[in-house]
């Protein structure tokens, strides 16, 4: 039979925003709330049925943190897709989601499919934090860039599995 089709993705967002959760939750279905924080980049292999297909994906796991930056761009331009996160908690991490895109854009030719996600969503419903991001806040966003949208909780492991389906379908079509 024919080789599992196989796609490169990258996670990317400013520190603490989750990625290293949500790849955790993606592939072992573990959360930890005292995880450290990514030096340099972190790899792992998922396969899924996409659109009936088993696909394999390798998902690229960078570093928030600003000294690594350049190490993330650089995998921007190997990438099929980028699943991109910012924190509802943290209107900042929201802010910079414009730069980051500006940064995937600025590395590679082709326009790259992009997920816009936003993570932590257990903690807007907790508490009534007023600064949370509102879901059509970033609605809006996603929209004006082209990029698909997703609300996750890495925690209770809510819309893990649909954002990462719903870039590879788009990665699957581009
Ligand atoms: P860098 O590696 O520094 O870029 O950070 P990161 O984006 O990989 O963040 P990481 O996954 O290390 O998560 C940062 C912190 O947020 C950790 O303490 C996690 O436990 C916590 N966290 C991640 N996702 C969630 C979530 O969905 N809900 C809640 N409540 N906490 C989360
Ligand atoms: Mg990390």
């Amino acid at each position: 039979s024919e080789p599992a089709p196989m796609y490169r993705l990258v996670l990317a967002g400013d520190s603490g925003t989750g990625k290293s959760s949500f790849l955790l939750r993606l592939t072992l279905n573990e959360f930890r709330e005292d995880l450290q924080s990514t030096l340099g980049v972190d790899f792992q292999l998922k396969k899924m049925l996409v659109d009936g297909e088993m696909t394999s994906l390798q998902i690229w796991d960078t570093a928030g943190q600003e000294r690594f930056r350049s190490i993330a761009r650089s995998y921007f331009r190997k990438a099929h897709g980028v699943l991109l996160l910012y924190d509802v908690t943290s209107e900042r991490s929201f802010l910079n989601v414009r730069a980051w895109v500006d940064q995937i854009q600025d590395s590679t030719d082709e326009k790259l499919p992009i997920c816009i996600i936003g993570n932590k969503v257990d903690l807007r419903e907790q508490c009534e934090n007023p600064s949370c991001v509102r879901s059509l806040d970033g609605e809006k966003l996603a929209k004006a860039y082209g990029a698909l949208f997703c609300e996750t909780s890495a925690k209770e492991g809510s819309n893990i599995v649909e954002a990462v389906l719903h870039l590879a379908r788009e990665v699957k079509l581009n």
